[in-house]
């Protein structure tokens, strides 16, 4: 039996859309071991499918498949603290979850490079899927085949604060609202930011990131789906925030906030509750440099 511990993420981080993510300390965990059957429970009451079309078990037995071992069946159990379909990297820690233990239990025969392309490969898109495995900030190329990515330690002690809404909003959809092409202008405000966002973070230029977060490939139109979101950013930077953008594909607003800045949280928690907004969370978390793991943690 494996036990596994696999990070939520952060992808885009405003500018860097499908090439940058980031770990983040909000863990899922997932049990699993070699059974006769498909045998998927959850300790914590999340709906979650327990037949075949799980996607733990669903990558698990692909991976079996793939690296040529007999698949009889799996027992799966879950702790799903990420919510789903938020845009906190749910459904990529279940593709880690199912690849990283399916690799353990069959004698590791997967390196760390395939499983990151196996992992984009079934996502569709790196940037969720390698910090989920990696830890750290990731910056990933999807070549269509396989991932060019470099992980990078962030040693900081900044804190994402995240506003999570309390709706999903599937990444598909969130990807259909978006220009099919940009302008060469669009293109060079976005890719400057984005290296912008990485070289910032990494060597404390935080007073930057305010600016490498503005993005004009998938914001603009993404936020129009989620009530509220610019009086949320309004907010954040009134309060001292750093920088806010739009989690990976949303509806999480993420906040990057100094440690220093010790009544932020509540602060946002005072102004969602004025508008209306007393069902939304508000969550902080920090960069995980490990990446998924195999823990005894309970
Ligand atoms: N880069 C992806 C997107 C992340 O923004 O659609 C969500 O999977």
């Amino acid at each position: 039996m494996v036990r596994l511990k696999i990070p939520a993420t952060s992808a885009n981080l405003g500018a860097g859309f499908d090439a940058l993510g980031l770990a983040l300390d909000y863990f899922n965990y997932v049990e699993m071991e070699e059974c006769e059957g498909c045998i998927i429970t959850s300790s914590d009451n999340t709906p979650i499918p327990t037949d075949e079309t799980n996607l733990i078990y669903h990558t698990a037995k692909t991976v079996f498949d793939i690296c040529g071992k007999p698949f009889y069946g799996l027992r799966i159990g879950q702790t799903n603290n990420i919510p789903m379909a938020r845009g906190l990297g749910s459904s990529s820690a279940c593709i880690i979850g199912g690849l990283v233990g399916a690799n353990h239990l069959m004698g590791e025969p997967l390196t760390l490079d395939e499983m990151v392309d196996l992992s984009a490969q079934i996502e569709g898109h790196p940037d969720n899927t390698a910090p989920a495995l990696l830890g750290g900030i990731v910056t990933a190329v999807f070549d269509g085949k396989s991932v060019h990515w470099v992980k990078q330690e962030v040693f900081t002690t900044l804190k994402f604060i995240a506003i999570i809404p309390d709706f999903e909003l599937k990444t598909e959809k969130a990807r259909e609202c978006l220009p099919k092409e940009v302008s060469h202008k669009d293109a060079v405000f976005n890719l400057s930011r984005a290296a912008l966002f990485s070289a910032s973070l990494l060597t404390g230029k935080y007073e930057n990131l305010r600016s490498a977060v503005c993005d004009r490939l998938h914001q603009p139109y993404r936020l129009e789906l989620i009530p509220h979101a610019r009086d949320i950013f309004d907010t954040a930077y009134v309060n001292g925030a750093y920088a806010c953008y739009l989690s990976g594909a949303g509806p999480c607003l993420m906040t990057v906030v100094d440690a220093n800045n010790r009544f932020f949280g509540g602060k946002m928690r005072f102004a969602l509750d004025n508008m209306g907004l007393d069902t939304w969370q508000v969550k902080e978390m920090h960069i995980d440099n490990k990446g998924t793991r195999i823990t005894d943690e309970e």
